[in-house]
């Protein structure tokens, strides 16, 4: 009954907002008279694929953040590598990693179906992100709407922009300052660390090696070493980003950072690193003890990430998320 309330609570929102432009171009309302069904397309092909397999909710969350921090959110990282073409998805963080292209290809085989060549895949990749946190039991938000497709893609850009496993937090508050995300949006962002899996080969230096201001609880470093992570190969064995309920986007993975029971390094370095101002440990303590800050923090910070994007004339809409047109 909650969750029905908030929904409709949301929904009023997205109403009373539907006058409001922002950059000049992006609205809620962008397509209420050319795709008025696209909303309810996207959360049932998200409610159907989050049903299949509970990961995926977290890897279209993961797909929306990887692709908004290379050139904006416009799709890039969807463009398959042809004979001449080099696309984002071999890129070192992708590569053997992202997933839920098709899954996004089928959503937008519906939106395709009710709305020809109307709706851009950058937008149905930011609607599916939304309705994948709140399917999983996290919050939801309003999602701006007007985004352009990319007609380029950077390997390069994917490879140097997107934070490695081990950064750490002087690196990540940079990463995502270059990107117009304070400390307050790069810790509750990190949050969605509460889903989903990471493998082995991400984290072995973590759960065998840091010391110090990165050590981890010895005994989660036991049983991560024995359950997932041997010391030498096992590279693609998988473990959940928050061992307790890695399909309920909730606080645990906060709680996890101060109980230094987390299986990247970067997202340690978020809490008793040691360096910098100390802002982002108290986040995560006030994260920790208090759900309903996070959920606002973290829909207010995926808005903002979601405001990089190409809008107006520039790019395009794709009929086909894979290929430029
Ligand atoms: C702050 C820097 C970040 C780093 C260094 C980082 C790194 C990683 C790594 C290494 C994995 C495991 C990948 C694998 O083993 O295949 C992962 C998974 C994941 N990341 Fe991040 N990430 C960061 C921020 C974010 C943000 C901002 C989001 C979304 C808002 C996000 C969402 C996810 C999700 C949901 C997963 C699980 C995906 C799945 O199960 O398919 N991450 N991340
Ligand atoms: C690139 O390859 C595709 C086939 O994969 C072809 O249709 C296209 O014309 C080629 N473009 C250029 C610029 O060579
Ligand atoms: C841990 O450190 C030792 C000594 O430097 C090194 O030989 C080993 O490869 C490291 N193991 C991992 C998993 O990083
Ligand atoms: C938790 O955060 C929410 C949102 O900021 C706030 O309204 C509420 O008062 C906080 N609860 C406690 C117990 O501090």
């Amino acid at each position: 009954m909650g969750t029905l309330l908030a929904r409709v609570a949301v929904v009023a929102l997205a109403a009373a907002a539907a006058a409001v432009v922002v950059d000049g171009q992006m609205s809620p309302a962008f397509y209420d008279a050319t795709c008025p069904a696209l909303q309810s397309v996207v959360r049932r092909g998200m409610a159907q694929a989050v049903q299949k397999e509970a990961r995926m909710g977290a890897s279209i969350l993961r797909l929306f953040f990887h692709d908004c921090f290379v050139n904006g959110c416009d799709a890039s990282v969807l463009l398959d590598d042809t004979a001449n073409f080099t696309g984002e998805k071999n890129a070192g963080p992708n590569a053997n990693s992202l997933r839920g292209y098709e899954v996004i290809d089928a959503i937008k085989a519906q939106v395709e179906a009710s709305c020809k060549a109307t709706v851009s895949c950058a937008d149905i990749v930011a609607l599916a992100a939304r309705d994948a946190v709140s399917l999983l039991g996290g919050p939801s938000w309003t999602v701006q709407l007007g985004r352009r497709d990319g007609r380029s893609a950077s390997q390069n850009a994917a490879n140097t922009n997107l934070p490695p496993p081990d950064a750490r937090l002087a690196d990540l508050l940079t990463r995502f300052s270059d990107k117009g995300l304070d400390a307050r949006a790069l810790t509750a962002l990190s949050g969605a660390h509460t889903v989903g899996w990471a493998r082995c080969t991400t984290f072995r230096t973590h759960i065998y090696n840091d010391t110090g201001n990165a050590a981890v609880d010895a005994a989660f470093a036991t049983q991560i070493r024995a359950k997932a992570c041997p010391s030498a190969g096992g590279d693609g064995n998988l473990a959940p980003l928050e061992l307790r309920a890695p399909a309920a986007f909730d606080n645990g993975y906060f709680q996890d950072l101060v109980a230094r029971r987390v299986l990247l390094r970067s997202d340690q370095e978020l809490y008793g690193s040691g360096v910098g101002d100390g802002s982002t440990d108290a986040l995560v303590r006030a994260y920790a003890a208090n759900a309903t800050l996070f959920a606002v923090d973290f829909a207010a910070a995926m808005v903002r990430m979601g405001n990089l994007a190409l809008t107006g004339k520039n790019g395009e809409v794709r009929l086909n998320c894979r290929r430029v047109n």
